[in-house]
Formats: C-alpha cells, sequence, structure tokens
C-alpha cells in the first residue's frame, strides 16, 4: 500500500508549502500528493484553497493575483505550531524538491468551473519539460471537464478520478464517469472507504486510494480492505507502522 504524503508533510509544517516539502522528503516519501492552481499571469503554483483566506489570512484569490503578487504572502500564518513565513510555491520548486526523490506524483488540479482556462495544456507542457516526470505522474481532479480535457489532449496521460461528496448509492455513477475518461486510479474519501466499495471500485480494474488516513487504525483498516495508497498528512507513519507491502 502506497503511503502518499498529502500536501507534505503537512501535520508537520504548514501544508503545501516547501518546508512541508522538504519535511516529507527527509521522513523517506517517496510518493506525494499536492493541489495545482494558475496564477494571474498563467504561473502554476501549489497550494490548495482558491484563495488565501485560510492559509494567509487575506481575501484574495489566486486567479485575480500575479506571481509576484502572490509570493508576498505568508501562507503559514494560519498554522500555529510554525508561523515562520512561506510563500505559495511555483509549481517547479515543488519538484525541484520531491522529484529526486518521487516514485509516484498525484497532480491534483483545481480547476472547479475551468476557473484556469488553459491549465491542462500549461501542465501537460511542464510534465513533459523534464525526463522521466511523465511517466510517474498521475493527475486528478474533482472538476470532471477538467479531467476530460486532459484525456483529450493526452491519451497517453494516467488519470484519477476524484469523487466529490462520493456517497455509496453515487459509486456506480461515478465508476461509469471515471471509466469514460479512461482512468486507472480512482480515489475516495475516507469516510465511504468501507470493504464493499473498495471491492466494487476494484472489481471494476482501478486502482483504489483513500484520503486523509492519518489514524494508525484506518490505515490498517486500509491496507486490510485491499487499497493500494493513503494519502496522509503523517507521512512519518511509513517507518512507525510498517504498513508498506
Ligand atoms: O487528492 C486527494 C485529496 O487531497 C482530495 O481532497 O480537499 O484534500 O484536496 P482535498
Ligand atoms: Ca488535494
Amino acid at each position: 500500500m502506497k503511503i502518499i504524503s498529502h500536501r507534505g508533510a503537512s501535520a508537520y509544517a504548514p501544508e503545501n508549502t516547501l518546508k512541508a516539502f522538504a519535511l516529507a522528503v527527509e521522513m523517506g516519501s517517496h510518493e506525494f500528493e499536492f493541489d495545482v492552481h494558475q496564477t494571474r499571469d498563467g504561473i502554476l503554483v501549489v497550494h490548495h484553497d482558491f484563495d488565501l483566506k485560510r492559509t494567509a489570512g487575506k481575501d484574495v484569490r489566486i486567479a485575480d493575483l500575479t506571481w509576484a503578487e502572490l509570493k508576498k504572502y505568508n501562507v503559514a500564518a494560519h498554522f500555529k505550531r510554525d508561523r515562520a513565513f512561506q510563500h505559495v510555491p511555483r509549481l517547479e520548486e515543488v519538484i525541484d524538491v520531491i522529484g529526486p526523490v518521487s516514485r509516484w506524483l498525484n497532480f491534483e488540479v483545481k480547476n472547479d468551473g475551468n476557473v484556469y482556462p488553459g491549465i491542462e495544456e500549461k501542465l501537460l507542457a511542464f510534465l513533459r519539460s523534464q525526463p522521466g516526470l511523465f511517466e510517474k505522474t498521475i493527475v486528478s481532479s474533482f472538476d470532471h471537464g477538467t479531467l476530460r480535457r486532459f484525456r483529450e489532449l493526452s491519451p497517453e496521460l494516467k488519470l484519477a478520478y476524484l469523487g466529490h461528496n462520493l456517497s455509496t448509492v453515487l459509486l456506480l455513477p461515478a465508476l461509469k464517469k471515471a471509466r469514460a475518461v479512461g482512468a486507472v486510479n480512482f480515489h475516495l474519501a475516507l469516510r465511504i472507504a468501507f470493504k464493499f466499495n473498495i471491492s466494487k471500485i476494484k472489481k471494476a480494474g482501478f486502482r483504489a486510494c483513500v484520503y486523509t488516513v492519518n489514524e494508525k487504525k484506518d490505515a490498517l483498516r486500509m491496507k486490510e480492505i485491499g487499497v493500494d495508497g493513503i494519502f496522509t498528512n503523517h507521512p512519518d507513519i511509513l517507518g512507525k507502522w510498517t504498513l508498506k507491502g
């Protein structure tokens, strides 16, 4: 089962910052997940929310800021344990930190309602700009139109279906949608990660990864029911709970 650093080692350092990714590397991570947005001047950056309200305490949207403006905000401001300045990293800064040790990279593209037109082309160009990067990449998005556009642009790109507000009742239609875009993975929330659902997903031919798993009992249950990967804010569980394999 893959132990995937979720927004870096985000339990210990401000999520989606270079500090969080460097710490995840230090903790021995080889698999990473992070969230991709685009600035007003077309720079790909890594941050969870569409705005900086929660992380920097500022009511500004990434889509409205240039990179030069965005990089001035402290997105560690929300993180009580360590508020020392951290900027929203550019995508290539993150890959510089985690790329050399990474074996599997999940770029989650936040593009609800196509708020970042052209982000698909831009990310594909980036993935092709570094040797070996495309091959170890899987792209996911809660926005189905985004997944469809990725598939139209690239038949080879690995895609993961990400179920928004998914329930057991909605699982079958979601599996159909995942198949329609040629997804290889199906990523689902812990609250619906039961044996029945996982076996439906796997029987349909997908690998199942579950977010966000931060407790030992849940991690062990995921392994038991055949989950292929867990997204965790505590990537150090890798050594502690010996979940690998
Ligand atoms: O990609 C898995 C998970 O990160 C999706 O939810 O809200 O944490 O981006 P969220
Ligand atoms: Ca995410």
